[in-house]
């Protein structure tokens, strides 16, 4: 959580920051910061609220600089306000500092630097770090840089940091652990950030800071890299394959709903290139080495959060039903404190869009030193998980901003029916002609996905029928069920009303009692897939007066018949219906969100990449 981003060079550091800090605002967005030094003092304006409320005050009293850092807060250690907002200053005001992550033993350090005599006006952790490092400066006489790593030693929890120094207009100083940050270089000027979206549009070279690196970052000079035990680090200076189109909104009130609409592009790209035109036959160069093991795997262990969890979910299914291989889905968050039986021939898979998410990083670390082979689905190119599992395959969904994720979550379902089908001809539990015929189906899916996106208006009409509710019931079963279980909480998380998804078969073992006509029930009635128990469900609920909203495939005139309201979508296998049936669900909880004033793309509380635990 958090977005940290720093600037230094010609150019005026203050409006680089702000672009860059709206750029990160996913990752939280309850108060932001900047520090800029001018002359021989730092200035710094902070306020709770959204950047756009920091552009207001700086606006009031212009300021410019070439050197400055900014922060997008999602408040771990004390709540929102101005006083807990970063940038934050050592005691004598001489350091600023912005930070991303959570010093675990900052209680400690806090209580050791208040006996020197330190005084803290903030609850955080940060301001923690910064009056350490300006102890250690004052003690050993030494260097920003020396300091920073000195203190760094000291320290026990993740963090992207970056540092400047009054008088020092040419200099700051950055570090990692992990939390990501980028350094963009361009010609006598530097970018730092949370991820590459503030840089793009002024540089394609890119430095990747890894974990425990520090750098030292002076605009006349090539960045100095050690590591916490003093090693100088050649630095990797790489392209940056970003497209700047596709971090704006093209025309879109909401990134969400631009999100939901690149959906059928989203699909394609994730497939392009791993379907064989001709033959059919599945190449996923990332995990090509592994596909064996896989095949002749015990069981898969499955490890994500939120709705990578629920594409876990649909993973199991698939790979069950395919390749006959046991899975298990877990919560990375439980998973990684519940002393899990892991050994050497397991398969860990970790799905994660950022591949930031701090309890997958740490599941999968488990995993890894219990001998596990560790592979990962990701969205971001170059990410913590992606660097730390053995291989894995991309989605290739491009940036995802809306923090609600919609086509991370239809792409996470094709790079695991791909896999599923890739490892049943592997191990030879699927026939020749079903694997044919699936292929052919999923080569279909992109295109119906247009088509289900062409009901827009319907389900606004929808939405706005039900956009007072206070309570919502999503059902599903079989592959379906996963897909109720994201519904529900697309739902929650931008509209702020309380859903619950369930197997449709469980409601009678508690959720019917909820039922009566306000609250509605959204079904998934597709026609393969326990196609006429769904129907005795829907009854159940009708029975008790309850309202629903069906998902159902073209010309079901039995379904249309007996629910209030339905949404036809194309036929499709039973397998691969979830990704058609996610995209109504999804519209669905937009237009609700809007219809109540939502913030769609910044939900309150939430934050995009979760880097904390
Ligand atoms: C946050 C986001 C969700 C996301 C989850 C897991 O809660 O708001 O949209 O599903 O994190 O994130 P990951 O990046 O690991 O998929």
């Amino acid at each position: 959580m958090c977005g940290i981003v720093g600037y230094i060079g010609n150019k005026d550091a203050v409006s680089i920051l702000l672009k860059g800090l709206q750029r990160l605002e996913y990752r939280g967005y309850d108060s932001a910061g900047i520090a800029c030094i001018k002359k021989n003092s730092i200035q710094v304006y902070k306020t709770k609220g959204k950047v756009s409320d920091l552009k207001k005050i700086i606006a009031e009293d212009s300021m410019s600089s070439p050197i400055g850092i900014g922060h997008t807060r999602w408040a771990t250690h004390g709540p929102p306000n101005q006083i807990n907002a970063h940038p934050h200053f050592s005691g004598d005001g001489s350091l600023a500092l912005i930070h991303n992550g959570i010093i675990e033993n900052y209680s400690a350090i806090k209580s050791a630097l208040e006996s020197k005599g330190h005084k803290f006006v903030s609850e955080t952790d940060t301001e923690v770090l910064v009056h350490l490092i300006e102890d250690i400066i004052r003690n050993e006489k030494i260097s920003l840089f020396e300091a920073v790593r000195f203190a760094l030693d000291e320290v026990i929890g993740a963090y992207a940091i970056i540092v400047m120094q009054k008088g020092k207009i040419d200099e700051f100083v950055a570090a990692r652990k992990g939390s990501p940050l980028v350094i963009g270089i361009g010609r006598n000027e530097y970018y730092v950030a949370s991820d590459a979206t503030p840089i793009v549009e002024y540089t394609n070279n890119v430095i990747y800071l890894q974990d425990g690196h520090i750098a030292r970052i002076n605009k006349n000079e090539n960045i100095e890299i050690k590591n916490i035990k003093n090693k100088n680090i050649t630095p990797y200076i790489q392209e940056l394959k970003l497209n700047i189109d596709a971090i704006e909104k093209g025309g879109f009130n909401h990134f969400m709903l631009k999100e939901i609409y690149e959906q059928p592009t989203s699909i394609q790209d994730t497939m392009r290139g791993r379907i064989d035109p001709v033959t059919k036959e599945i190449k996923l160069g990332g995990i090509l080495e592994y596909q064996q093991k896989i095949a002749n795997a015990n069981r898969i262990i499955i490890v994500a959060c939120g709705t990578s969890w629920h594409a876990g979910l649909i993973g199991e299914y698939i790979i069950e039903d395919f390749a006959r291989i046991p899975v298990e889905v877990e919560y990375a968050s439980e998973f990684r404190y519940r002393n899990p039986i892991i050994n050497s021939n397991d398969i860990v898979l970790a799905i994660s869009q950022s591949g930031e998410t701090a309890d997958t990083l740490a599941a999968i670390s488990l995993a890894k030193e219990k001998g596990a082979t560790i592979l990962g689905v990701c969205n971001v190119v170059g990410s913590s998980i992606a660097r730390l599992t053995h291989a894995g395959i991309y989605t290739h969904a491009g940036p995802e901003i809306g923090v609600a994720s919609t086509k991370a979550f239809t792409t996470q379902v094709i790079v695991l029916i791909l896999m599923a089908l890739k490892i049943s001809q592997k191990n030879g539990n699927l026939t020749l002609s079903d694997y044919h015929q699936l292929i052919c189906e999923l080569e279909l899916i992109p295109s119906k996905v247009k088509e289900v996106l062409k009901i827009n208006d319907r389900i606004k009409k929808i939405a706005f029928e039900f956009k007072d509710a206070t309570n919502f019931l999503y059902l599903g079963r079989g592959y379906n069920f996963p897909v109720a279980l994201e519904g529900a909480l697309k739902l929650k998380e931008i509209s702020y009303i309380h859903a619950e998804g369930y197997p449709a078969a469980e409601m009678k073992h508690g959720p019917i009692a909820l039922i009566d006509d306000k609250m509605p029930t959204v079904v998934i009635a597709t026609k393969k897939g326990n196609y006429e128990k769904v129907i005795s469900n829907i009854q159940e609920v009708k029975a008790r007066g309850g309202k629903i909203i069906a998902i159902i495939n073209q010309g079901d005139e039995v379904v249309n018949d007996i629910v209030d309201y339905s949404i036809e979508i194309p036929n499709s296998p039973d397998e691969l219906s979830p990704l058609l049936t996610n995209i109504p669900l999804q519209l669905l909880s937009y237009h609700i969100a809007v219809l109540r004033g939502c913030n769609v793309d910044q939900p309150r509380n939430l934050a995009k990449s979760v880097t904390v635990e």
